[in-house]
């Protein structure tokens, strides 16, 4: 184990959303300022963390499936190893019991002491002691709003503007795991705004568990959005994700006529049947869902659409389905999340309804909602054919790197020849799109089409 004259390696991993990847940057940032250094290898590391989700259960089983492989890694060589984030909170009793590998445990909320935690651990795993470092109290303030987070990519940089839920859907860990809805103060988020467009980012994407419920002293997420969106240098400013509750207009005029705010929405939808949408506890109708969609696309047409849908519900007939099934066909959404409906424990659902839809019921219909979906996503794409599309340039698309990416002003993925469209990460090129797919928009140099 290190002495304090070397500083301790630390390898990271982040499973789950973009706020876990955003709460990783703010562990580096953290364990950086108290001398740790960060490092790809897992192999070299004196400590290794895994920031965990608990969304669903196969989120839940990769990161078991992950401590296993730790445990034999453990055998071989002193290491400290940490579980952060969702997984940490929400399943604090079974990880430290079944888990006797796990020496640090940090929720959400409790990512200041974590550099403490660890050290700590080091200094019992060298005594020979086994002693274990647990922080998972939620906090009603925590915004971390003084912790600039170590961004690392270079075009994109998030900001997260509120944290926790208070919504309760029923079928959802998140207000367990990552507690109340709080905001963070508009002016540090607009001045972090500046800092991020003088280091050369492009574009900022707002985060929240509920985003669009950002509120501060009379700030609304309208105004903050727009503030942000004015920053000079910043070319899109996105958000995610919002719940359907809170588009007042203002909101939606701002991302229909502000130049700078992408014209998209992730609006999930979960059901389109009203029976399953009030037991699920999501506070809207199919009717009043397809009001909202029709006033977003009534203001511009060409907003891009997506959605989440959970498929096999507790108490999701077949009809209820329909119901969902045809709401898709007539929204027709650019792309959307199918799943599978997974029990979480100590959530509303677990605790009043029965997981009864089977297992085989409920593949059936995420394969025929996936199935539909895939045919209007390769339509909605086809209608880009000829058109050209003004695309910030990310990086290298993952099949090849002779290939360029980056996003459309809709977030769809386009990809290009590089040796015939010269571009650098960050940049803004318009392509001619000549083909699609599903998930694609193919481009070139519009003098070639
Ligand atoms: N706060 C966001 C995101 C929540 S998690 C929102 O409200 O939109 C992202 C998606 O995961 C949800 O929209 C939902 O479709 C899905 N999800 C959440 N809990 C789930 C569960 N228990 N089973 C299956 N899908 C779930
Ligand atoms: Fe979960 Fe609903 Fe909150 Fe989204 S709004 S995080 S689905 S409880
Ligand atoms: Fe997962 Fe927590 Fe995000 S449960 S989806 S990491 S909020």
């Amino acid at each position: 184990m290190k002495t304090t004259s070397t500083p301790a390696h630390v390898h990271l991993e982040t499973f789950g959303c973009q706020m876990n990847e955003y709460d990783s940057e703010l562990v580096r940032s953290l364990m950086k300022q108290d001398g740790f250094v960060f490092t790809e290898d897992r192999e070299r590391a004196d400590v290794i963390l895994m920031n965990t989700c608990a969304i669903r259960e196969n989120a839940h089983n990769k990161v078991y499936l992950h401590l296993s492989e730790l445990k034999k890694l453990k055998r071989q060589r002193p290491l400290v190893v940490g579980v952060l984030g969702c997984m940490a909170q929400n399943l604090k009793e079974e990880l430290t019991d079944i888990q006797p590998l796990v020496d640090v445990l940090a929720g959400p909320d409790a990512y200041r002491q974590l550099p403490m935690l660890i050290r700590t651990a080091m200094r019992s795993q060298e005594e020979g002691l086994d002693q274990k470092g647990l922080a998972v109290d939620l906090s009603e303030y925590e915004t971390y709003h003084d912790v600039e987070p170590d961004r690392n990519d270079g075009v994109n940089a998030w900001i997260a503007v509120m944290r926790g839920c208070d919504n309760f859907c029923s079928f959802c860990v998140v207000p367990y795991t990552r507690g109340r809805e709080r905001s963070r103060d508009p002016q540090g988020i607009i001045q972090e705004a500046h800092r991020i467009a003088a280091q050369g980012f492009k574009q900022i994407t707002l985060l929240g568990q509920n985003v669009n419920s950002y509120r501060f002293d009379d700030w609304d997420f309208a105004r903050l959005i727009t503030a942000v969106a004015d920053v000079p240098g910043i070319l899109r400013v996105r958000f995610t994700s919002p719940h359907p509750k809170d588009f007042p207009l203002p909101l939606l005029e701002a991302v229909a006529s502000h130049p700078t705010i992408c014209k998209q929405i992730h609006l999930p939808l979960q059901s389109g049947s009203d029976r399953i949408l009030g037991s699920m506890n999501r506070t809207y109708t199919n009717r009043e869902y397809r009001a909202l969609v029709d006033r977003i696309l009534t203001l511009r047409s060409d907003i891009v659409l997506s959605t989440d849908i959970i498929c096999g519900f507790c108490g999701e007939s077949d009809a209820d389905f329909e119901e969902t099934y045809r709401l898709v066909e007539e929204i027709r959404f650019h792309s959307a999340f199918i799943f599978k409906y997974s029990e979480r424990k100590n959530t509303i659902a677990a605790r009043k309804y029965s997981d009864d839809v089977t297992a085989t019921v409920k593949t059936e219909r995420v394969t025929r909602l996936f199935d539909l979906q895939r045919n209007i996503s390769c339509e909605r794409n086809r209608e880009y054919l000829k058109t050209t599309v003004p695309v910030l340039v990310e990086g290298d698309a993952k099949r090849s790197a002779a290939q360029g990416m980056g996003k459309s002003d809709g977030n769809i993925t386009v990809i290009w020849d590089k040796s015939a469209v010269s571009s650098k990460p960050g940049d803004m090129v318009s392509l001619a799109i000549y083909d699609t797919s599903s998930t694609t928009l193919y481009g070139e140099s519009p003098q070639l089409s």
